[in-house]
């Protein structure tokens, strides 16, 4: 029988009382974090960790659409609360971690989702505002949040696990896109390095490498090439949150007690070719 398959999770929570439900979950008593949870691949993420048993902090920077998430998921049963944070400010990242501590006791997941892109233009015309701003919140803030959250980690002791969100673009090049392949190749190699530093402290640490799914971030590129991005993949089709979630969701638990260190394309064949 397959218990990670999302029918049989769904019928274990419609049928079984709480206390044989909670045999099921892969995330039952841990704490996690999840950045830029207020939508896209983060609000999925956020959504299926709490449905799997963890208490959830789900952080982003807008208000409401954070405490709309929690409100999702407190309704189907979960437990969450709201934190926000601006990523590209190492004092709110340490805040955000001191505060989920401070609430939930401990940290034993998290997930640094949040990211952005800016509109495309070639390096030799990049606007340095944007240059910064990208690597600010996609590079510097997944190294804050890495730098406070291991701290905690490494007061109270594993298992614990981090799951940090690349991009394919953490592997290759994509004309336009600079900052934002410079920030997630940049997040691939501070994964790896975190990652041998705590290989012995309980701690595992991974990378996750989407293509193109269908989420908020997409917005900023150019209809045109929206209009085609689907059908340019393997799959000729866009990825879905809720199937980047599923991958975190085995990194986040202990069915993935052996692996640190890696980078974990899901990307319907986009680095195949
Ligand atoms: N959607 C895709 O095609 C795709 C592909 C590969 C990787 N990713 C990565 O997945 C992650 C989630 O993106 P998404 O696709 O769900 O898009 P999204 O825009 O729905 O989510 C991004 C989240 O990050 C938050 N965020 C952005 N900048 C921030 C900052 N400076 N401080 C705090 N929060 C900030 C946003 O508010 C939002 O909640 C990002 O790291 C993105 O680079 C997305």
């Amino acid at each position: 029988m397959d218990f990670n398959n999302p029918l049989f999770r769904f019928l274990i929570h419609q049928t079984l009382p709480t206390y044989k439900r909670n045999l099921f979950m892969l995330l039952q008593n841990k704490i996690a974090l999840v950045t830029g949870a207020t939508s896209g691949i983060g609000e999925s993420i956020a959504i299926l960790f709490a449905a799997q048993g963890a208490k959830v902090v789900v952080s982003g920077r807008n208000h409401e659409k954070g405490n709309s998430v929690v409100k999702k998921i407190k309704e189907a049963g979960g437990t969450a609360t709201f934190l926000a944070a601006e990523m590209s400010d190492s004092l709110q990242c340490k805040q955000l971690i001191e505060e989920t501590v401070k609430i939930y006791g401990r940290l034993d997941i998290a997930c640094n989702n949040a990211g952005l892109v800016e509109p495309l233009a070639p390096v030799a015309d990049y606007p340095e505002e944007n240059w910064e701003k990208v690597i600010s919140a996609n590079l510097n803030g997944v190294f804050y949040c890495l730098k406070y959250q291991l701290k905690v980690m490494l007061q109270h002791g594993g298992p614990c696990s981090i799951i940090n969100m690349s991009s394919v673009l953490g592997q290759t090049g994509e004309k336009g896109l600079s900052s934002y392949i410079a920030s997630k190749h940049g997040v691939n190699g501070l994964t790896k390095s975190a990652a041998l530093e705590n290989a012995t402290n309980g701690i595992r640490i991974n990378a996750v490498g989407p293509a193109y799914v269908e989420t908020p971030i997409l917005a900023v590129l150019p209809e045109e090439t929206r209009k085609v991005l689907g059908s340019a993949q393997p799959m000729e089709r866009l990825g879905q949150p809720e199937e980047i979630a599923e991958l975190v969701l085995w990194l986040a638990s202990d069915k993935s007690s052996f692996v640190t260190g890696s980078y974990y394309a899901i990307d319907g064949g986009y680095l195949a070719r």
